[in-house]
């Protein structure tokens, strides 16, 4: 069979994943598993909130899924306050919190470091902190975490159909699932399935997987407070998690040269340096307009690139109301570079990038003027 080339998107599903066992110590002592990260805080907002008549003041950082702040919104009372990826660190003049409040510290991207929100925590000690290590369950700083209660959703940076962990870091008490099915993660799983068959030459349409993946989301949506299914439950342990993180540095890091080698004035990535030990979640780059960004994911995606956005946001839907954030979020692109990928998968992106910026250059130069 003839494989079929392509990048991003969903992760497929293949026997590779796996070792004989090696992931146990990565994982956090004690935790629980839902079905997605959103279901996370749900459950803990009904083990914290002794009061249901009144909402819990949940504090989000102004750069995030707009999708996941909408659902948050429909329990929480959501306050926001000014944390972008491309400053090092949250401004914390604008988190202003009453004792009792929750707040959601983010680790953007994989590259934030702890130390500024454990510092912060120690002169507030009447808040409740919630770390979400999305981008990277497995950075030093999760793993070192001080605050209340952590979550990550697994699905973001690893092959599995569903997965939202949380774990507590100061011991306390974890929510628990209410129900045990997940029938989104049957659908995504089979998706998956597919999507390796596809990837490998089967003759499988690419719309029998990607109707799948997308009635899986919206599953997954509508379980609030699900147990994850036990396909993830299982196999987390044995991922090779640690080969992973190591590909998807290299990956990165390989791209990331790239794009600063080309040194093209229309676009940069959004950071080019981490800490030993920490991961990126992907390469973000950042376009000079939001014309040039969506003219190069269209030319990419008919390339057999998808790259995603991280994230949307405007002001027809839900927005934090900042306006960094909104403008970053209408030039921000993530290039997928993760661990599914070779160094020659890299240099193939890159390629298509560099016939890009060769085709646009004249336009670009005369839309500029
Ligand atoms: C940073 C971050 N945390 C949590 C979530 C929620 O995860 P889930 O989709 O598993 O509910 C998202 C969703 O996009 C996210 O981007």
């Amino acid at each position: 069979m003839v494989k079929r080339w392509e990048i991003g998107s969903e992760f497929d599903w293949c026997n590779d994943f796996v070792m004989a066992s090696g992931s146990q110590t990565l994982l956090p002592e004690k935790y629980e598993l839902f079905s997605t990260g959103t279901a996370t805080l749900f459950a803990l907002e009904k083990l914290l909130n002794h009061k249901p008549e009144r909402r819990l003041r949940l504090h989000l950082p102004s750069f995030l899924c707009m999708h996941f702040a909408t659902k948050l919104k429909s329990i929480f009372e959501v306050h926001w306050y000014r944390d972008l990826p491309n400053q090092e660190s949250p401004d914390f003049n604008s988190l202003n919190t009453l004792p009792g409040d929750l707040v959601l510290a983010v680790n953007l991207f994989g590259i934030r470091e702890g130390k500024v929100w454990q510092d912060w925590l120690l002169d507030h000690d009447d808040i409740i902190l919630i770390e979400d290590h999305s981008h990277d369950p497995f950075s030093p700083w999760a793993s070192q975490s001080t605050a209340h209660y952590a979550i990550a959703s697994l699905r973001k940076t690893l092959p599995v159909p569903d997965g939202g962990m949380i774990w507590s870091p100061q011991n306390l008490q974890l929510p628990k699932p209410f129900s045990s099915k997940s029938f989104g993660a049957e659908k995504r799983l089979t998706a998956m399935l597919l999507k390796q068959a596809y990837l490998s030459g089967a003759n499988i349409s690419k719309d029998v997987y990607r109707q799948l993946e997308l009635e899986s989301d919206e599953e997954l949506d509508r379980e609030n407070n699900c147990a994850s299914s036990s396909f993830t439950a299982h196999i987390i342990s044995c991922l090779k998690i640690a080969e992973f993180r190591q590909s998807r540095e290299t990956n990165v890091r390989q791209f990331i040269n790239f794009i600063l080698t080309e040194r093209h004035s229309i676009l940069m990535p959004l950071f080019h340096s981490w800490n030993p030990g920490y991961v990126p979640l992907n390469s973000i780059i950042v376009c000079q307009s939001k014309d040039i960004r969506d003219s190069l994911r269209k030319y990419l995606i008919s390339q057999n690139i998808f790259p995603a956005i991280h994230w949307q946001q405007n002001i027809l839907e839900t927005s934090s109301n900042d306006p960094l954030a909104i403008d970053l979020s209408n030039r921000i692109l993530t290039i997928p570079t993760d661990q599914r990928y070779s160094l020659d998968d890299i240099a193939r992106i890159a390629t298509t990038i560099t016939e890009f910026l060769q085709t646009n250059d004249n336009t670009i130069a005369s839309s500029l003027i």
